[in-house]
């Protein structure tokens, strides 16, 4: 399968434009990178592709059709911060099993512990939350994962061992990763080919 971002324009208001003519492609069996400076537009790429923003112009395909977003959505975003995606309220149980409930095996490969899951949010470190959002990423429908800065925060052991998680599903289930990131060194030694923002955006 192939994700297609195709001349893609944006702006969230009229006076700054983030986007113009931007257009980027992802094959299942890739990890591409996209390198960017902080305020450069790489977040609301993102959320465009996995369908969090739709009033922009261009499109997004995947195999050249436009994806419906009526059911789960194929193209899934993993957040730098993951406490802001979760309902504090609910239990680490709960807010897991929300998408799908993943295998005790892939629980256990992203190093997730059973004593986590009565706790609430706030009583994890960012590391441990973390691998909870991308758990709930990798639902079996899940055909691209979009990787917004997603280890930004961790020290250098998590950050490895839920890179090398992530890379060892995604390539096992030919899920596409793009991998956003401001540090080169780390998108040098996970993806196949980097890209840089400024370079495709035509502003
Ligand atoms: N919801 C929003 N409303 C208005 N401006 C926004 C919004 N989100 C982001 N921006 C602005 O858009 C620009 C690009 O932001 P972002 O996509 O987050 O960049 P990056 O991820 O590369 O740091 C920034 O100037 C930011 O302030
Ligand atoms: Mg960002």
């Amino acid at each position: 399968m192939e994700l297609k971002a195709n001349n893609i324009s944006f702006s969230y208001n009229k006076k700054k434009e983030i986007l113009k003519d931007f257009s980027i492609s992802l094959k299942s069996n890739q990890i591409i990178g996209l390198m960017g400076d902080s305020g450069s537009g790489k977040s609301t790429l993102c959320k465009i592709m996995a369908g969090y923003i739709s009033n922009y112009s261009g499109e997004v395909t995947i195999d050249g059709s436009k994806i419906p977003n009526k059911d789960f959505y194929p193209v899934q975003l993993i957040f730098q911060h993951p406490e802001k995606t979760m309902n504090p309220k609910w239990k680490m149980e709960k807010i897991l099993n929300e998408s799908w409930t993943p295998t005790q095996d892939l629980k256990d490969t992203f190093g997730l512990k059973d004593s986590w899951l009565s706790r609430w949010p706030s009583e994890l470190s960012g590391g441990e939350l973390q691998r909870f959002s991308i758990l709930r990423a990798i639902n079996p429908k899940t055909k691209f994962v979009i990787a917004d800065e997603i280890s930004t925060m961790l020290d250098a052991v998590t950050q490895v061992q839920i890179w090398e998680a992530l890379i060892n599903h995604c390539k096992a289930n030919n899920i596409g990763i793009l991998a956003v990131s401001h540090d080169p060194e780390l998108l040098d030694v996970i993806c196949d080919d980097i890209l840089y923002f400024n370079e495709i955006n035509n502003l």
